[in-house]
């Protein structure tokens, strides 16, 4: 019976710096698997099978689950190749919880798609696949943005292009650098961190932020680990959200002055960030999250590296 199972990992959307156009893959150091794994079966009839740490809080109907979508979107896309739609049964292993700001959809997106995708022999280039991953995110959180789902199926720190070919391109990231990922527990729709964002930005606001991403990425060309981090400032989102965050204006003040280079929400939060480039230095502020930031079971904190890889598929 023919068997194709993809792991995406969970990523981190904005980076503070780049909302909307910048996101980097997550892997911890420990080896915790921190995102979702779709298998795809042969079968005589469609169906879905959830499993995981949180797939009670995925919705009960099956049809309504983001991977049921990602399946018949990507069967519509076949048909539309002249190739025949497989009939399969899919299992989604929820690793990441909903609302986290770890880019959990796009987990669940990329792993599916990435999935069905090798299933039917990569019918679908990488660009053709991640419009199909940006569309199903789309769908979800109200706008398309490519900055979970693009990481999380490429790898590494990407930059969206705004171009249909490449949708995205592969920054060079800081080697030495740890991630310090933060889950309070608590659920924050991204859409509605979406809404509380102003639908314009100031002028001066509009140069800080093409300011901060050119000198960034001018700064990753060229290794330059403390210019880099001066410029991770969120002017757009954080100033807003913040406020959904319990705890946040603490976190960021304990992390600042215990050796983190940079702090920020991940994605649209709750998650936070924080850089580091000293490894006990990292677990020290991932303690101090841990007992400090986390507000209930469900949170848990991770030293995190960027993986290269992303989404991995296993036949
Ligand atoms: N760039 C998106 C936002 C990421 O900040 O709304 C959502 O995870």
């Amino acid at each position: 019976m023919k068997k194709v199972s993809a792991y995406a990992p969970a990523s981190i959307g904005n980076v503070s710096l780049g909302f909307d156009v910048l996101g980097a893959a997550l892997e911890p150091i420990d080896g915790t698997s921190l995102g979702d794994e779709v298998i795809v079966e042969q079968a005589g009839a469609f169906s879905l099978t959830v499993s995981g740490p949180f797939a009670h809080k995925l919705p009960a109907d099956p049809d309504t689950n983001i991977v049921t979508r990602c399946y018949h979107y990507f069967c519509d896309a076949l048909v539309k190749k002249g190739v025949e739609a497989p009939v399969v049964a899919l299992t989604l292993n929820k690793n990441l919880p909903i609302g986290s700001g770890l880019g959990s959809s796009a987990s669940s997106i990329v792993a599916a798609f990435h999935a069905l995708n090798v299933y039917v022999d990569s019918v679908f280039d990488e660009d053709t696949l991640l419009t199909m991953m940006g569309a199903l995110e789309g769908q979800i959180s109200g706008s398309i943005h490519y900055d979970n789902v693009a990481p999380c199926y490429q790898g590494g720190m990407t930059l969206m292009t705004g171009a249909p070919s490449p949708v995205t391109v592969k920054l060079p990231v800081i080697e030495d650098w740890y991630w310090v990922a933060c889950y309070s527990g608590i659920s924050v729709s991204t859409s509605a961190a979406r809404d509380i964002l102003p639908k314009t930005v100031p002028v001066p606001t509009a140069l800080t932020f093409g300011r901060q991403l050119g000198v960034f990425v001018h700064a990753l060309h060229a290794g330059d680990a403390t210019m880099a981090a001066s410029v991770m400032q969120d002017v757009i989102a954080e100033p807003y959200r913040k406020s959904l965050l319990p705890g946040f204006d603490e976190a960021r003040a304990y992390s600042m002055t215990n050796g983190a280079l940079a702090f920020g929400i991940s994605g649209s939060g709750p998650t936070v960030f924080a850089v580091c480039n000293d490894k006990q230095q990292a677990q020290q502020i991932a303690g101090w999250l841990d007992a400090n930031y986390i507000q209930n079971d469900d949170g848990f904190s991770h030293v995190c590296r960027i993986p290269a890889q992303g989404a991995v598929a296993k036949s």
